[in-house]
């Protein structure tokens, strides 16, 4: 439809129609399984409403979603097609490490890759937007929701922001399996105050536009059709009705043009913040504010057709609203074909095929952290391995944004292992429950799975402590339970449930040689089993493949290659800690521990128990000192820092050599270490290769005491090296 075309079908709408658009509803109102009656007419909506909707959230598959947009629209006045949404996070049913370990693949074009398959998989289900990708940064491993995002770092998480984007949007939204990216959220959600969901957010803007806004932009940058709003306040104010972020930065800083959307009911709480003392005046804010969408409550069908009648809200905010609206409809090419991918055959066809399932396998292996190794891993040939834990024979590895994953579909740790020859001498026992009844995850949509009683537990984890007596090495699979990290899942420990520390320590105690695969949302605090284990795989949450990658690993048919996207802290007293902090008047130096008024702990070391960027090989590389080939340059000029990467050890594997850049004086402090680039090197054992970093003056470019992007001339440190500590430095001015 013409631009022109799509303004007279706007001219041609009732104000009513108009509100209409700007409501989302569930899918349950065109299913059957919700009326609106009873509680849903108290939140706003009527029959009319959900006849007339704009959009619907939570319903998926290729039948159904055809019957309901072919029945809606005969219906439908103007015969305008709903937009369907759902998140689809980390893959719809190929589900994928979740983003968190995506980060730690330091490999955003492999997001991109996922995302086009999540695209795919979502598109043929019918499926218009996904709420996804969410680039908050984060910065606290204590907020359940760091698993959705890529980490702390603000440039990886624009490479991630912009990779995932363009993977599940591609160059034009109406080419066939494509689906809208919804940039979420917007903005500054990623830093509750102690960790805590859905608290108060206090950054300055300083921060904010520097560091927490960044990704936001990069994915806006890369099209991104939708962004939506988040639950925080930003300067006291809800982000929801905050004209100055949505009007001043969001539409005319950024550029964006797309469609906001409210996060889920997140109009109606701007009332609970105390912003708003009713309805009518949540509905003000948010439409002043720029909101084009009211996901989940009424506010806006209730209030807003009257407060235009009643000359308190221009006509034109709703037009421009709907008109957004309308043109993302066009840009999906609904106006011409309403179903756009939805297939019922190229469900059977696509979905989980195999192509699917090895992107999942690989994107795991890629995403799993070596944290410590003592020679224990890889398993060697002919050895007895005892597989202990809760996750040997456990489906639930996908996170809890894995929506529509089936666990079904999932294997286990234990059925890939028997799946390979060398397998089958190996012993298995889950050892106890996953939380042992002391963490109680009440209120979830899901049911949660039934644990064993205590009776039972006992009596499995007698029968895992013989099987690890008698192994030769053991492998012990534990983490944190998938409900324990995503949303509204805080945690103030950060640490395993305490049943597995038992189970822990008490393999530890019949069997030197431990290698802990853990699976986790989040960092955790795990200097006891970095202590002890002799060796420690970060796994996440690795989805539909998890396990074969896992045996990938363990076998030693793939060397692995993460890295932490998010410091590891030594433990909770720590957080918020991330490796991009700034220096502070009395720095914490090296060797002066007890010079008393520094910056520093008095029972805990400053740095985490493993910093950003770290994760080891099955082989050994050597870096060469840093090198750069001129010391001075100006603003248009380049540079080139390089190293020597050598592979010193026994097999091929793959380094990430990270470039650091450090403004020593400036008119803002600076953090003590940004990254600025990195690059994956793949070399087999003796293999030498240079790898050289250029830095460009936009490199060294930050937000000035002029509020500007500018870059500021004196004295830098460029560091390469293979992790965050890196102390592999050179010096050069900027004239
Ligand atoms: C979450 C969003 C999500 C929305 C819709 C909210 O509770 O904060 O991230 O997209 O629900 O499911």
């Amino acid at each position: 439809m013409t631009e022109q075309k799509l303004q007279e079908l706007l001219q041609d709408m009732t104000l009513e129609e108009k509100v209409n658009q700007m409501l989302q509803v569930a899918g349950g109102f065109f299913t059957g399984d919700m009326v609106a009656m009873g509680p849903m007419a108290e939140k706003g909506f009527t029959e009319d409403n959900v006849s007339k909707a704009g959009s619907v959230l939570g319903a998926l598959g290729a039948g159904k979603l055809k019957k309901i947009q072919r029945e809606f629209m005969e219906k439908h006045p103007h015969k305008i097609p709903l937009l369907f949404m759902l998140d689809v996070i980390n893959g719809l049913k190929t589900v994928f490490p979740i983003p968190l370990g995506q980060g730690a693949t330091f490999e955003p074009e492999l997001s991109e890759r996922c995302a086009q398959v999540a695209a795919k998989e979502a598109a043929v289900s019918g499926l218009h937007v996904t709420f996804s990708p969410m680039v908050d940064l984060v910065r606290d491993a204590r907020w359940g929701r760091v698993m959705e995002s890529t980490g702390e770092d603000p440039y990886m998480n624009c490479l991630f922001s912009e990779a995932m984007v363009k993977g599940y949007q591609g160059e034009d939204l109406r080419e066939p399996y494509r689906v809208a990216a919804c940039v979420k959220h917007f903005a500054g959600y990623g830093a509750p105050t102690a960790g805590r969901d859905y608290n108060t957010v206090e950054l300055s803007r300083h921060t904010l536009k520097e560091f927490y806004l960044p990704s936001y932009k990069a994915g806006i940058d890369a099209g991104a059709a939708m962004v939506m709003t988040s639950f925080n306040t930003i300067d006291g104010v809800p982000a929801t009705g905050n004209r100055w972020l949505m009007r001043d930065i969001l539409r005319d800083e950024m550029g964006f043009d797309g469609v906001l959307i409210s996060d889920w009911a997140a109009i109606e709480e701007i009332i609970y913040h105390g912003y708003c003392a009713d309805r009518k005046e949540a509905a003000v804010r948010a439409v002043n504010a720029g909101v084009d969408i009211d996901m989940m409550t009424g506010i806006y069908s209730e209030h807003l057709c009257n407060l235009v009648r009643d000359g308190k809200v221009p006509e034109e905010l709703v037009d421009e609203a709907v008109y957004r609206i309308l043109a993302l409809k066009n840009k999906l090419g609904l106006f011409e074909n309403p179903y756009k991918d939805a297939d019922e055959e190229k469900e059977k066809e696509v979905i989980l095929c195999k192509e699917h399932r090895e992107l999942a396998r690989e994107a795991a292996r890629k995403s799993f952290v070596l944290l410590k190794n003592e020679e224990v891993l890889p398993l060697k040939k002919g050895e007895k391995v005892a597989y202990i834990g809760p996750y040997v024979d456990n489906r639930n590895m996908m996170g809890s944004w894995s929506i529509v994953g089936d666990a079904k579909d999932v294997t286990t740790l234990k059925e890939a292992v028997l799946e390979r020859e060398e397998g089958k001498t190996a012993m298995f026992g889950a050892g106890c429950a996953l939380l042992g009844g002391e963490v109680k995850l009440e209120g979830f949509m899901e049911s949660v799975e039934e644990e064993p009683s205590a009776e039972e537990c006992a009596a499995m984890m007698e029968e895992a402590v013989k099987l690890a007596g008698e192994a030769d090495t053991v492998v012990l699979a534990l983490g944190e339970h998938r409900l324990q990290s995503g949303e509204a899942t805080s945690n103030a420990t950060i640490q395993i449930p305490k049943i597995q520390m038992e189970l822990f320590r008490r393999v530890c105690e019949v069997n030197e040689k431990v290698a802990v695969v853990l699976f986790s949302g989040r960092p955790l605090d795990i200097r006891e089993i970095s202590r002890k284990a002799k060796a420690v795989l970060e796994v996440w949450m690795p989805g539909t493949e998890g396990a074969r990658a896992i045996v990938d690993v363990l076998s030693g048919d793939y060397n692995p290659s993460g890295k932490l996207p998010m410091s590891f802290p030594y433990c909770v007293g720590q957080v918020p800690v991330h490796y991009n902090e700034y220096s502070t008047g009395r720095p914490h130096v090296e060797g002066k521990d007890k010079d008393r008024f520094r910056s520093k702990y008095l029972d805990i070391p400053n740095e985490p128990l493993y910093p950003f960027g770290y994760g080891l090989s099955y082989t050994r590389f050597a870096v060469s000192p840093a090198e750069i080939d001129k010391e001075r340059m100006s603003g248009g000029e380049k540079l080139h820092v390089s190293v020597n990467v050598k592979n010193v050890g026994d097999v091929a594997g793959t380094e990430t050599l990270q470039l650091y850049i450090h403004d020593i004086a400036a008119s803002v402090v600076r953090p003590v270490k940004e990254l600025k680039g990195f690059r994956k090197v793949t070399l087999e054992p003796g293999q030498e290769e240079r790898v050289s970093f250029e830095i460009d003056g936009s490199m060294l470019r930050f937000l000035t005491e002029n509020d500007r992007w500018e870059s500021e001339p004196g004295e830098f440190e460029a560091f390469v090296g293979t992790d965050s500590s890196t102390v592999n430095c050179v010096k050069f001015w900027l004239d």
